[in-house]
């Protein structure tokens, strides 16, 4: 439910409260236009975005002409209103309310987790209802464990109903009810005593006092002893904001506190909870060699000089194709950005890739082919769509926020959803209101049926009922790579209105790393490296040559380390052994290989040097969400014994003879912002936590291969090889069922 009925921006009120006149649109509940005269109102039970309920009353105002106290929540202003809110009556009836939500609640503000930051208890400060004329004796209820990660307290409950409305209107998983009635109420999951469910803890975050509790934060700490950083979810590419609560340089807890950033309190149980995987006892934190048939503990120094030696020596007799660089979808933009000017320009080689979870390059080339760089959906524009087609992918598990937002704008804005998938995602099953399942792999030829016409008849009725929308937001997943890209892109800017889209990768910066031109044939800003003015535009930079033949790819980087034509390869937070599959031969014939690495994954353990580097939290920088949005990352904590990669190439380049002007992630950013095409962003509003949108617009050369863009399916519960070190995410049974599961 909006925060207004009706509301109409072409029509205003005016209205009076507390003798202040105020203006507000149409539709408005009083409860917002109290609030937007700057005027606080205690609501237990109204949340901005959910269904109204009306079960407190603590949000009661006396409106002049009305006999009796009216609920602010489910009042709409109407023309002339006068409104008081600070009278005696309001207060005491408040005060009232107050006095009977604590008859049956406990008195355990000191140990209780919310103690601190508790809507009751904050109002109690307010209105005084500290005493209480009831002297029954409260009824107990021992706490329950609802799920390793939710837990509740039934005393506490004050029965606001906040918690099952997140989870049926925002989640759509529907795994909380109510159970007897009057004192006996309370809130139960959906599995007998347990919760089934995708274990968002968004009813956790929402509870207005301690009933529902945190598995992971419960009983460790006060809110006070806390500090608070503001920086952006490591897992999916969809760039959720959140706040690492820390105590003594460890993380303690999630959640988005300042509700900035393009997700307001919106976290998925990677984001929440699965963060955890920073403070893991397997956290690698002092480089290793090889040697002695084993991999040895010893100083940076030593491994960083030993890896320049090997590199300087493969390049002096192999020459500089005989290395390769494999990045990361990871790292941050500014880290991408040096590794990419690292290979090309002190190791000399093109021979530089990732692992492609979307076709960021394809759609880019469509976009500026066509002259239509302004046409790159933003999360937001997700939000208000009043239509949105999407084409394979499964949101609700690879793109928690995106499919969260597309609820949303159904919901809430009465949105056309059109689905077309291989299997019968929960998208498709209940929010579209037209889903076409297709044949694993035929995806390109339903874009083909939309662009040209034939298909199924239900391909042909969605394609009419698209034409007759307007201002569609297109997004698709890694079934559509390639030509598919151009022609979903040339269709779609047929459509009626401004046509958007959304290419969907997996990862936290999926989308800058192919930005940045970690890719073996684009610059930054995806300007072709064969293209003499697209090289100049860098070298005049960098006062260095950049070699004009495009690169290896990945899986040719892998190929020529299996055959023996790649001598040395250097990984920066990957893991090719376990993404490609490949058997400890495969990389056998390396004379060397480097590893940057948080853990000692499949691909770690078979380096001659592993660099144990710093986790996003350690960190700052930029990441760009699969949408384009910028956001920056902030230094929280610090992890004895690692590294960036940026400061571990710095070392390396300086080692290798060809030191590179950076000191910091901030001279980088500067650099990005200045020299790359269409990421000229305001770095004011990054530091206040917006999400700014980039607009590429090189014209890189076509998909060389369909094979080097997949996703790696990630369910909820997994994030790649962080995942498998974070127990939050291990430890609820939900992580064992498979990914197409619904809840
Ligand atoms: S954790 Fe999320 S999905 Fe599970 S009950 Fe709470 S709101 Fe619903
Ligand atoms: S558990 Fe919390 S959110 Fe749910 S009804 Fe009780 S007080 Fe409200
Ligand atoms: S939706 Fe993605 S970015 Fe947001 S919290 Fe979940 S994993 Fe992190
Ligand atoms: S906030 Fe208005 S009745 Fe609860």
């Amino acid at each position: 439910m909006p925060d207004s009925i009706g509301k109409s921006a072409a029509t205003t009120l005016a209205l009076t409260i507390d003798g202040k006149p105020v203006t507000v649109p149409a539709g408005t509940l009083l409860i917002e236009a109290v609030k937007q005269a700057g005027i606080e109102v205690p609501s237990f039970c109204y949340y901005p975005g959910l269904a109204l309920q009306g079960a407190c009353r603590m949000c009661v105002v006396a409106i002049e002409k009305m006999p009796k106290l009216q609920t602010a929540c489910t009042t709409v202003v109407s023309n002339g209103m006068v409104v008081r809110t600070d009278n005696e009556e309001v207060k005491n009836s408040r005060k009232a309310m107050l006095e009977f939500l604590l008859t049956n609640h406990p008195l355990d503000c000191p140990v209780c987790d919310k103690g601190g930051e508790c809507e009751l208890q904050d109002m109690v400060f307010r209105y005084g209802a500290a005493e209480t004329r009831f002297m029954e004796r409260k009824l107990h209820h021992e706490e329950k464990k609802f799920s390793s990660l939710v837990y509740y307290d039934r005393p506490r409950c004050i029965l606001c109903y906040r918690c099952i409305r997140v989870c049926d209107e925002g989640m759509d998983v529907n795994a909380l009810g109510i159970a007897f009635r009057g004192a006996h109420s309370e809130i139960i999951p959906n599995r007998g005593d347990e919760l089934a469910c995708e274990e968002c803890g968004m009813c956790i975050d929402i509870c207005p006092v301690g009933a529902l509790t945190s598995g992971t934060y419960r009983y460790k700490t006060r809110p006070w002893e806390l500090t608070y950083s503001g920086t952006i979810c490591n897992h999916c590419g969809d760039g959720c904001k959140t706040t690492l609560s820390v105590r003594n340089n460890v993380v303690i807890r999630a959640n988005n506190r300042d509700h900035s950033g393009i997700n307001s309190e919106f976290l998925c149980v990677k984001g929440r909870f699965g963060w955890d995987f920073v403070n893991s006892e397997k956290r690698l934190t002092a480089p290793l060699v090889r040697s002695n048939g084993g991999q040895q503990a010893t100083s940076w120094e030593e491994a960083l000089s030993l890896t320049a030696e090997r590199v300087k020596q493969v390049i002096a007799t192999h020459g500089s194709d005989a290395v390769a660089v494999i990045g990361s979808n990871r790292t941050t933009n500014e880290e991408n950005y040096v590794l990419e000017r690292f290979a090309r320009t002190v190791l000399g080689t093109n021979n530089l890739d990732h692992h492609r979870t979307a076709d960021y390059s394809s759609l880019v080339r469509a976009l500026t082919a066509a002259g239509a760089t302004d046409r790159y959906a933003s999360m937001q524009d997700v939000f208000e769509a009043s239509s949105i087609l999407l084409l394979g992918n499964d949101p609700t598990h690879q793109h928690p926020l995106l499919a969260y937002q597309i609820r949303q704008a159904v919901r809430q804005h009465g949105a056309s959803l059109y689905v077309i998938n291989s299997s019968e995602i929960k998208l498709g099953l209940r929010q579209a209101s037209c889903f076409v399942k297709v044949q694993p792999g035929r995806e390109a030829e339903a874009v083909h049926a939309l662009s040209a016409g034939g298909g199924s008849g239900e391909l042909s009725a969605l394609r009419e009922r698209l034409q007759q929308q307007s201002d569609a937001v297109i997004v698709f997943g890694d079934e559509v790579r390639g030509a598919a890209v151009e022609e979903l892109v040339r269709w779609g800017l047929t459509l009626p209105g401004r046509t958007r889209f959304v290419a969907l990768g997996d990862y936290a910066n999926s989308r800058g790393a192919a930005d940045m031109g970690v890719l073996p044939h684009t610059l930054p800003g995806y300007f072709p490296v064969s293209d003499a003015a697209a090289r100049e535009r860098y070298e005049s930079v960098w006062g260095a040559k950049i070699p004009s033949r495009p690169g290896r790819n990945i899986r040719s980087i892998l190929a020529g380390a299996g055959s023996g034509e790649i001598k040395a390869l250097l990984v920066f937070g990957s893991n090719p052994v376990k993404t490609f599959k490949l058997d400890k031969a495969a990389l056998g014939r390396l004379n060397f290989l480097m590893v940057a690495e948080l853990f000692l994954t499949p691909t770690a353990k078979l380096a001659d040097v592993v660099l144990p580097a710093t986790s996003f939290a350690e960190k700052a920088g930029t990441v760009t969400n699969t949408c384009g949005q910028v956001q920056a990352t902030k230094k929280t904590m610090r992890k004895a014994g690692t590294r960036s990669d940026l400061e571990i190439l710095l070392a390396l380049a300086r080692l290798l003879g060809q030191p590179l002007p950076y000191s910091s992630p901030d001279d980088v950013l500067r650099e990005i912002i200045a020299r790359v095409p269409g990421y000229a962003i305001a770095l004011p509003g990054l530091l206040v936590g917006r999400a700014l949108a980039t607009r590429p617009e090189g014209m890189p050369p076509e998909l060389e291969r369909p094979d080097l863009v997949f996703s790696s399916r990630d369910s909820l519960f997994t994030s790649g090889s962080v995942s498998q070190n974070s127990w939050a995410l291990n430890c609820v049974e939900e992580s064992k069922e498979s990914v197409g599961t619904i809840f």
